[in-house]
């Protein structure tokens, strides 16, 4: 047995059966990505014959220089920018780049289609806002810089990653594309009766699907919509995109709508479709959704209809039960004379009588419906991922400074007989921001084959070199082993550049390339003309541009 798991670990790799206790006796590393100790995630290495990224760099020192650093022996090749365009019909790649998800074309791992989330516009692509108030033209920008850019990727003969504009799937999806609204609140009142809604932006990360579509989170939706006199209710979803197919947009309401970060996807012990998510505010929920009918992998994008009925649960830490977010439950609660109404929670019973009248209210309303049923206001909950290697789930939780967790911490939830659909769970502090780690909030996750966690942070611009956080200067990409003598030390990969996040970080499935985003460079700028970064750095620029890189120097394990 590995002498890194103690006792504890040791029990909870019990209950997930004997793959996987002998991969604990074994140390995980002997897995090689087959995953084979837990079931099917929607994981891009899943299933596939991998190569190890890790142990093979040396850790970097924290930066704050205006440039993206990385260990000796890897490099970067800048894909696509702000405004650069993308196709034969002059779209433009849009902003505030963050998830990236890559589809091999032909089983490729150097040719594939790429998709990047756009989730917020700045001073560089809208202009500088007077009093507070978009113009006509500001907002048209606004709605056109945010969404998703679908682009055709390629290395040349040299390695090198480039853009092809020629490509016929390459386009965007932004705030004026017209999305078809599924599950218990379309068309329902909630929803002005609608059943399509105009348009997707705020978004941020997001996750795929076990049939190879992407999922894309709205996250901080109002400030646009509001702005561009659209209706609030229809933002705040998780839409659906098929990167090889522009007709197929939806936004699926069973869900939830609250201030999305990312999805998840996993399969239960009797193969339903689970999608975990995060709200990403102060004192708000973990969720999950469980499909009411099973995955059948023949079936294709079809299964996407799982993802219009099921149940919609919140995490109660405290009584380590997933809570069912019903109408029942919610008129229930509300039934009582003495309800009164749980911090977070605005109203009088009566006006939350009138508010809650059917599903399709609870899933429109979702963080009060969990706040009345239990569910544990935590810290910033921003990325989840499954680990393909035990089926334990890892939550970022980045920061809360309500109360006092400046750097924030990563939780892991170990669920009952490691079963993604069961409705119990036991959890740990996997890792806590901080002096002792070399890192503070922690923002999106995502695995390598050596069940190592790619961590990128996400420090404010606004706290950044200031008072705890200096030491930590800019944002950075870390790698933490989650087993074996270094599990839970985290090792920096790279540094950002001046003001910004790395975002959306996803490797090729042989792992030689890790796609990442570069959000906000400059984003305490003031003057378009006096920019506090300039990255990327290109010839002739004279503004900073949110951009999408893809590293290369892995070596082959
Ligand atoms: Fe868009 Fe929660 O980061
Ligand atoms: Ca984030
Ligand atoms: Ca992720
Ligand atoms: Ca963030």
């Amino acid at each position: 047995m590995d002498k890194q798991i103690d006792r504890r670990t040791f029990l909870s790799y019990l209950g997930t059966g004997a793959a996987a206790l002998a991969a604990a006796s074994a140390g995980l590393g002997v897995l090689d990505g087959k995953a084979s100790a837990a079931s099917a995630t929607a994981d891009h290495l899943f299933g596939f014959k991998t190569n190890k990224v890790s142990g093979y760099f040396e850790p970097i020192a924290a930066s704050k220089e205006d440039h993206l650093i990385l260990p000796n022996g890897y490099s970067y090749d800048v894909v696509a920018a702000f405004d650069d365009i993308i196709n034969e019909a002059g779209e433009r790649f849009g902003t505030g780049s963050d998830y990236n998800a890559f589809f091999p074309i032909d089983g490729s791992n150097s040719h594939g289609l790429l998709v990047n989330n756009h989730e917020y516009t700045n001073l560089f692509s809208v202009g500088p806002v007077k009093d507070g108030k978009m113009t006509k033209e500001q907002v048209e920008k606004d709605l056109y810089y945010q969404g998703m850019s679908v682009i055709e990727v390629a290395q040349d003969e040299k390695g090198t990653w480039r853009m092809d504009t020629k490509s016929k799937h390459a386009r965007r999806i932004n705030g004026f594309s017209k999305f078809e609204l599924t599950g218990p609140a379309a068309g329902t009142s909630a929803l002005n009766n609608a059943t399509t809604a105009q348009g997707t932006f705020a978004n941020c990360s997001g996750g795929i699907t076990l049939w190879n579509t992407v999922l894309s989170c709205e996250e901080n939706f109002s400030e646009t919509a509001t702005a561009a006199g659209l209706p609030l209710t229809h933002y705040g979803w998780v839409v659906e995109i098929d990167p090889f197919d522009g007709s197929y947009l939806k936004k699926h309401t069973a869900l939830g709508r609250f201030n999305h970060e990312n999805t998840c996807m996993g399969l239960t012990k009797d193969n339903r479709v689970v999608v975990y998510m995060g709200d990403d505010k102060k004192d708000a929920c973990v969720y999950k959704f469980v499909s009411k009918n099973k995955y059948v992998a023949e079936f294709g994008r079809k299964n996407a209809d799982l993802l219009t009925e099921g149940t919609l649960y919140v995490a109660n830490l405290k009584s380590g039960k997933w809570v069912a977010l019903t109408y029942e439950a919610v008129s229930k609660a509300l039934a009582n004379e003495s309800f009164k109404a749980p911090t977070g929670v605005k109203g009088t019973r009566e006006e939350l009588l009138k508010k809650f009248q059917n599903q399709g209210d609870v899933v429109t309303n979702c963080h009060e419906a969990a706040l009345i049923l239990g569910g544990t206001p935590t810290d910033r909950p921003e990325d989840i991922e499954i680990s393909p290697f035990d089926n334990t789930v890892f939550i970022c939780h980045t920061n809360n400074d309500n109360h006092g967790n400046i750097h924030g911490h990563i939780t892991r939830i170990f669920e009952k007989d490691n079963d993604l659909g069961a409705t119990e769970f036991d959890f740990e502090i996997f890792a806590a921001g901080g002096r002792q780690s070399g890192f503070s909030s922690p923002d999106n996750l995502a695995f390598d084959s050596n069940g190592n966690l790619w961590v990128v942070t996400d420090i404010s611009t606004s706290s950044m070199h200031k008072g705890v956080h200096t030491p930590f200067k800019n944002n950075g990409l870390f790698v933490i082993p989650t087993h074996g003598p270094s599990k839970g030390i985290a090792l920096q990969f790279a540094s950002a550049p001046i003001d910004s996040e790395l975002t959306g970080p996803f490797f090729t499935p042989n792992e030689q390339t890790l796609f990442l985003s570069v959000q906000h460079p400059g984003e305490n700028t003031t003057e378009v003309s006096k920019p506090t970064s300039l990255w990327p750095h290109r010839d002739g620029d004279k503004i900073p541009r949110c951009g999408v890189v893809a590293i290369k120097g892995f070596k082959l394990g």
